[in-house]
């Protein structure tokens, strides 16, 4: 650290400067990211609470009641029964932590695993590696989903839980939640959805007209689901979202904070932002389920033209997107990504699949793919 302090003006022009090699969503060349733009009420709503921390909330009663109105419209949007109750937290990786922590705590088994499926967010190896739990890994189908039969062989007298996803991270691919929960109600297992990315998607597809299966708390063996506003819900970073079925999970997960406000804490983090619950709490008050519809509707709109676009370009789509996710193949996948990165655009190479991941977020326009496609076209040829 330096000795003496910089006026503002020169720390302001060389944080300009580190700004200026950040790469902008409006630009329109990331396509590999599940972050976007974010609404500029949410951005106000964090500058406003920039000083509030919720891991002590007896100070911040205001940003406290911003996360329980949060947390309720998930709530609401999810099926979520009255016994329910949820935390915003740093994101899908803390949600997905939480969730499994509480399952851990209340099997109390001594060799404990966990059944997820091969299409899992990495989340979970980083989540089982820390909570000493045995990642178990169930096959997919010839749809990316998870095959219900061979969680079922998966499960034995050490399972702890399930895990299903509602838009995996890789292909947007939805597993079937019903027959998950009743293979989990079957066995007296709690299910937990990693809806993180899905979980503000799939809600105002079904609202727009498309068909959508049950997955969420309507389902009974439904324990757990992870929802994150900073990804489709346009929240600045970090926020993510827990939800448990019975706020009695989370007694398992209670840590007691012998100095602060409150006598307990259930998250990973201690100090925590309540500027995330702030922000949560405004983008939902300012979007509502309008602008959601609106914004899920030209992302999947964005989705099936440029899908279209590169089936008539010959590359092998996956797998059906079922939401504003797209992968695709072509002879040498990793060579394109490399490509595109030097022209600029950020797509992913995902390695597992050997494929193109693109994912459209709120932040791209037609305009953006018609430019992205004309490269690709470029490329191909060269
Ligand atoms: C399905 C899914 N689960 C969990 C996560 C982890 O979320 P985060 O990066 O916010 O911790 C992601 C991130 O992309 C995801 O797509």
């Amino acid at each position: 650290m330096r000795a003496k302090g910089l006026g503002k003006s020169e720390v302001l022009a060389k944080l300009r400067q580190a700004k200026a090699k950040d790469v902008c969503y409006r630009k329109g060349k990331i396509f590999s990211s599940m972050c976007t733009t974010p609404n500029s009420t949410a951005k106000r709503a964090r500058e406003l609470f920039v000083e509030s921390n919720l891991g002590d909330p007896g100070l911040f009663a205001g940003s406290l009641q911003l996360e329980k109105e949060a947390v309720s419209s998930l709530l609401e949007l999810l099926h979520a029964p009255a016994t329910a109750a949820g935390i915003i937290v740093s994101g899908g990786t803390e949600a997905n932590l939480l969730a499994i922590y509480a399952a851990r705590n209340a099997a109390k088994l001594a060799e404990p695993e966990l059944v997820v499926p091969w299409s899992a967010h990495f989340s979970f190896d980083k989540i089982c590696d820390i909570l000493r739990v045995k990642l178990v890994k169930a096959d997919l189908n010839d749809k990316y989903t998870v095959d219900p039969k061979s969680v079922e062989a998966c499960i034995n007298k050490n399972t702890i839980a399930i895990v299903g996803n509602v838009g995996s991270a890789e292909l947007g691919a939805v597993d079937n939640i019903g027959a998950l929960s009743k293979i989990a109600e079957s066995h007296g297992l709690p299910l937990h959805v990693d809806a993180a990315f899905g979980g503000l998607v799939l809600p105002f597809l079904r609202e727009l007209g498309y068909e959508v299966d049950d997955f969420d708390f309507s389902l009974n063996g439904v324990q757990s689901i992870t929802v994150d506003p900073h990804k489709m819900g346009q929240v600045p970073v970090p926020a993510g979202g827990i939800l448990f079925r019975n706020s009695d999970a989370t007694s398992c997960i209670r840590t007691g904070t012998p100095y602060l406000t409150e006598p307990f804490q259930c998250t990973f983090v201690g100090t925590r932002p309540g500027a995330s619950a702030a922000a949560a709490w405004a983008a939902f008050e300012s979007m509502g389920r309008e602008g959601f519809k609106r914004t899920v509707k030209r992302c999947i709109d964005l989705t099936a033209f440029l899908k279209d676009r590169l089936e008539k370009s010959n590359f092998e789509i996956i797998a059906k997107p079922t939401m504003n996710i797209v992968a695709f193949r072509t002879t040498n996948s990793k060579l394109l990504v490399d490509q595109l990165r030097k022209r600029g655009y950020f797509v992913s190479y995902v390695p597992r699949l050997d494929a193109v991941r693109i994912v459209l977020m709120p932040h791209l326009t037609k305009r953006h793919l018609i430019n992205f496609v004309q490269v690709l076209g470029e490329l191909a040829k060269a």
